[in-house]
């Protein structure tokens, strides 16, 4: 069943709980999440990520079709999420193709006009239906990257004060809050900031979103959920997990490579989802 980004965080809401959002760059990985959120009975979002397609992957009109299908034919609340959209005609060519949530990504932008964009962003969606997710702050490198190598990482975390305002003044659904998770693969544990999560969550009314969300211990992943995330973007350990499937072994036919990875992808997200839905 196809919902809102809005929707779904409602349901999140009121279960306690995460929902788990998962990047799809091809067909293999969007069918291991439906499978996994499918058989756990869990709502779940799907993501597009305009990075992605940088790195050679699909193109947001090649998998967004196919993405708004699953998620209508699923027995379980999905949402089409487009994730770090960082350009304003990006995010209205996504509007247009259907995706039912979107997040502008200014948060590589001077401050105001970080706040002006995703002003705009939330306007173009409303003609849609769609929610908006938009960040203040700085998560550092994007998906596929490596994580944890910034110097001085709090420079650039979430201010509370600033939250409020960017909620107030842009209109937005969802906060993405950086506090200390990174995109990519962890090179050292993540201490996560959860005074300031909690400080957040105490002063906006929107949900939180978590990005850099994969490669999280159980432990962190309870304590965030407790100071408002409700949303979780997890893609890389996903990733890893498919290629784990692979590497080492000799496979004769390309479609068996798929299937082993489809598997594995499927598995890892059904543990994730276990933990952020407290299963
Ligand atoms: P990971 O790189 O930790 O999987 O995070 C993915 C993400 O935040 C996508 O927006």
């Amino acid at each position: 069943m196809l919902v809102t980004l809005k929707e779904i965080l409602a349901i999140a809401e009121e279960k306690h709980i995460a929902v788990g959002s998962f990047n799809t760059p091809n067909l293999a990985s969007l069918r291991g999440i439906i499978a996994a959120a499918e058989e756990l009975n869990q709502p779940v979002i799907l993501m597009h990520a305009q990075v992605h397609e940088e790195m050679g992957l699909c193109t947001m009109e090649e998998v967004a079709p196919i993405m708004l299908a699953a998620a209508k034919r699923a027995k379980v609340p999905v949402c089409v999420h487009l994730d770090h959209g960082t350009d304003l005609d990006y995010i209205k060519r996504g509007l247009e193709l259907g995706f039912t949530g979107v997040m502008f990504d200014g948060s590589a932008l001077p401050v105001e006009e970080n706040f002006a964009k995703t002003r705009e962003a939330v306007l173009m969606a409303a003609k849609t239906g769609a929610s908006v997710e938009a960040e203040i702050g700085s998560m550092g490198s994007r998906e596929g990257g490596n994580a944890g190598d910034m110097e001085n990482p709090e420079s650039i975390y979430t201010d509370p004060d600033m939250a409020v305002r960017f909620v107030a003044e842009t209109g937005i659904d969802a906060l993405a809050c950086a506090f200390g998770t990174v995109h990519g693969i962890y090179l050292k544990e993540p201490k996560l900031d959860f005074d300031r999560l909690a400080k957040i969550d105490s002063m906006v009314s929107v949900p939180l979103v978590m990005h850099g969300g994969s490669g999280v211990s159980p432990e962190d992943y309870r304590k965030v959920i407790a100071r408002g995330v409700a949303k979780i973007n997890y893609y890389t350990y996903m990733a890893k997990a498919g290629a784990e499937a692979i590497n080492g072994k000799t496979f004769t036919q390309y479609h068996d490579i798929v299937t082993a990875a489809t598997q594995a992808i499927k598995e890892d997200v059904m543990k994730a989802m276990r933990v952020f839905s407290g299963l």
